[in-house]
């Protein structure tokens, strides 16, 4: 754990929208999988099925998440850092820009994300 943190404030430093191998960190992907689910944290379930679960919302806003083992984890990182450099009229908001979810929370949902088929 005490290496993990380490690890953790080691990549913060190169960057805040910097991410590196989190993919495959079992804590890291459990921590991001609670937060995808948690209303009150990522709510990203009230907007995007996955792996079978469906969506809370009856708005099914977002597309089914698919794939996404296959993005960069970076690619990832922009993405619920700031959904709006890749698409302009996202309606997806930007949890890092707004300060939802920190780097850690943002690097733990990436790791969830890896284990998307
Ligand atoms: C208010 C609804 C909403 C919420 C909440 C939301 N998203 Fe999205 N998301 C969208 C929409 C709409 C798109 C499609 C437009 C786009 O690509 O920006 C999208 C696209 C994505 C994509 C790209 C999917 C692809 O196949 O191109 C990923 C990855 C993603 N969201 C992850 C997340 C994660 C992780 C969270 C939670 C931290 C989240 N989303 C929360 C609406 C939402």
């Amino acid at each position: 754990m005490q290496k993990m943190k380490l690890f953790l404030a080691a990549t913060a430093t190169v960057g805040l929208m910097s991410v590196n191998a989190v993919a495959g960190n079992a804590d890291l992907v459990k921590e991001g999988e609670k937060i995808f689910n948690t209303k009150k944290i990522g709510n990203c379930l009230a907007c995007h099925a996955v792996n079978g679960k469906k969506i809370n919302n009856p708005g099914n806003l977002g597309p089914k998440l698919q794939g996404l083992s296959a993005w960069p984890e970076q690619a990832l990182y922009d993405k619920i850092y700031n959904p709006y450099t890749t698409n302009p009229i996202s309606a997806m908001p930007p949890f890092g820009l707004n300060g939802v979810l920190d780097d850690h929370q943002i690097k733990a949902v990436v790791a969830y994300l890896k284990t998307v088929k």
